[in-house]
């Protein structure tokens, strides 16, 4: 095996460590930052963007001040989570995966975060909030700047 064929082998693993250090430094991954990872790596950019836009706790664009994660798995689904997202999306003009112009939230959606019991749930930063209602929902987004 040669040196490179070794060195691309760990290239998946140093790569996600790389681009976590990357978000925390810059909040985000810019395009710039992650050709020169790719290069640096010798990995090509491709992967690069692929991972960055995998993992929901990567960044490929500026974040707003309030990152709103709306869950989307089955059980908070039937617990009318879209209803929810509709009234987040209305309430703050931007749909999933924007971020608005005053950068005040960016908003997602995203897989179970753990508070199935009490769905339809949400993440606003570190914040839970639960058995969500489009009525709670304009109360919440005051709490935040
Ligand atoms: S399914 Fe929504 S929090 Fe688990």
């Amino acid at each position: 095996m040669s040196k490179r064929v070794a060195s691309r082998d760990k290239a998946p693993q140093n790569l996600l460590v790389a681009l976590k250090e990357a978000q925390s430094r810059h909040g985000y991954l810019p395009h710039d930052l992650m050709r020169e990872m790719a290069e640096s790596l010798d990995v090509p950019v491709n992967d690069v963007y692929g991972v960055a836009s995998f993992y929901s706790f990567l960044a490929i664009r500026p974040a707003g001040r309030n990152i709103i994660r709306i869950c989307k798995s089955l059980p908070c689904y039937l617990k009318n989570s879209q209803i929810i997202i509709e009234t987040v999306a209305r309430e703050i003009g931007i749909g999933p995966g924007e971020t608005t112009p005053d950068g005040r939230f960016s908003f997602e959606l995203t897989n179970c975060i753990g508070l199935c019991d009490r769905a339809p749930a949400m993440l606003i930063n570190n914040d839970a909030h639960v058995d969500l209602t489009p009525e709670k929902i304009k109360q919440i987004l005051k709490n935040y700047e």
